[in-house]
């Protein structure tokens, strides 16, 4: 279903994002592509934050899973293994007049298609809106120097395919028994017929995708344990929990691979809403043997003690990068008055351990030897996060500055500093300023980061 998200905060967000480099525009010179977006210095600051904490999550802190990097092109038969050439289809409607093309079921489109009353949402001419046909989502190039359909590859739409054909390689490699899993974090394209609501549906994005094998019959106790480690993780990135719920996906809206299905969504407000961040399936053996079937190889285990072979079954966990980052922009975007000011704020109120920016330092004014010492305290603090620093303006629009990006704290050096060398530390969220001694501020940060 197409739906826009209230028009002011995404748009206030996106013009936002633009201005302070988080995300522009891919190509932005030559009238732009559609729906392909470029991260600038701040966005790909944040949007590495979130992919190192998933992955920290699910590959550093864990011995049962294991980390992995796949190509983006891959045999041609695998995406008939998977289904993808034959299935992985929208339905698309035309206009004949404005020859604009809308997925079938957009609920822009008032009336039946093919019915002399249906309306199209572009032009609004009457009964212009054609039967709908079937529109294969993914992008299709060649390799090699002949552009035939036996040189056809595709841009895969997915990255989870480059685990299952990789299963046996990484289980023999790493000697893992099952239950374990493989992780990987990539680009997938897909041709989607309505893109939209900036980074929230593009044609190239980011997944983080992991596939746990299990043995059949363990498979509904795993998909359990995932869905509320999935959770519990988008929590920790400062998702506030009342934006969270789980969707269980009805007979209906299963995808021809699953046997399980519940979706986490946030709730990205305005008529956008509760929408889908990231995808929990109990895939079966479906994949494993879809690809045992199509490339003649066996992909079953061997389970040693107990002297049997099994086709494992599958539980995936599937986020993708680049809504999860508008999810975390949306839910951190404040616009606030502030207490004896007349110039309101613009908050992002990132949770720390994601901000692009650990810390602005200042020195409250250009003499006196601040800028010195401040910018001795900005290199030294450079060895551990990201730092910003900061001599022009008044001290107020400094913090406004920093605020607006989401830095969390702002080390001011005043006159003091230079005597005792003490500073202060601005907390972003509550504005609240403590002394710190300045060979403590590096931990005093990092201990408020990881908190
Ligand atoms: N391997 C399973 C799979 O790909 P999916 O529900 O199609 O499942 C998983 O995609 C996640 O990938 C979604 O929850 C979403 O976060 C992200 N995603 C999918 N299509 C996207 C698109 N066109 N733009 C941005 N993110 C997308």
């Amino acid at each position: 279903m197409t739906k826009t998200s209230s028009p002011d905060v995404l748009e206030r967000l996106v013009s936002l994002c633009k201005r302070r480099g988080f995300i522009f525009q891919s190509s932005e010179i030559y009238g732009g592509t559609g729906s392909v977006w470029d991260y600038g210095p701040l966005g790909v600051e944040l949007k590495r934050n979130i992919k190192d904490r998933w992955w920290r999550s699910m590959v550093h802190t864990r011995d049962d899973i294991e980390g992995l990097d796949a190509a983006i092109l891959m045999h041609p038969r695998v995406w008939e293994a998977s289904g993808h050439v034959g299935g992985f289809v929208d339905p698309l409607v035309e206009c004949t007049n404005c020859k604009r093309r809308f997925r079938a079921d957009d609920d822009r489109i008032k009336g039946e298609p093919a019915t002399p009353d249906v309306q199209c949402p572009s032009c609004g001419m009457k009964g212009t809106i054609g039967a709908p046909r079937q529109f294969n989502l993914m992008f299709k190039t060649f390799m090699g120097p002949v552009e035939d359909t036996a040189s056809t590859v595709y841009l895969r739409p997915e990255t989870a395919q480059g685990i299952y054909v990789n299963f046996l390689n990484v289980q023999q490699a790493s000697r893992q028994r099952i239950p374990f899993g493989i992780a990987q974090i990539g680009k997938a394209f897909r041709n989607e017929i309505t893109p939209g609501n900036f980074i929230f549906r593009t044609r190239e994005f980011e997944q983080m995708e992991m596939q746990f094998f299990v043995e059949p019959g363990t498979d509904m106790k795993w998909f359990e344990y995932w869905k509320e480690q999935r959770l519990r993780w988008h929590e920790s990135l400062g998702l506030q929990p009342e934006r969270l719920r789980f969707h269980e996906h009805t007979k209906e809206e299963l995808a021809h691979y699953a046997r399980a299905a519940f979706d986490i969504e946030f709730d990205f407000g305005g008529s956008l809403g509760f929408q889908e961040i990231e995808g929990v399936h109990n895939r079966g053996d479906f994949d494993l043997s879809r690809h045992q079937e199509f490339s003649g190889k066996k992909l079953d285990y061997f389970d040693q003690p107990n002297n049997r072979r099994y086709v494992p079954y599958v539980v995936e966990t599937s986020v993708g990068a680049d809504r999860t980052t508008l999810a975390v922009l949306v839910n951190a975007f404040r616009e606030e008055s502030v207490a004896g000011e007349d110039e309101g704020r613009t908050v992002l109120a990132f949770h720390p351990a994601v901000a692009p920016i650990k810390a602005g330092v200042f020195p409250l004014v250009k003499k006196d030897g601040m800028p010195e010492l401040a910018t001795r305290i900005a290199a030294d603090l450079r060895g551990w996060f990201p730092v910003f620093y900061d001599e022009s303006g008044a001290i107020g629009r400094r913090y406004r500055r920093q605020d607006e990006v989401g830095t969390p704290f702002c080390v001011t050096v005043d006159g003091e500093s230079v005597s005792d060398g003490t500073v202060t530390v601005r907390d972003r969220d509550t504005l609240k300023q403590d002394r710190v001694a300045s060979d403590r501020l590096r931990d005093y940060i990092l201990e408020h980061i990881a908190a």
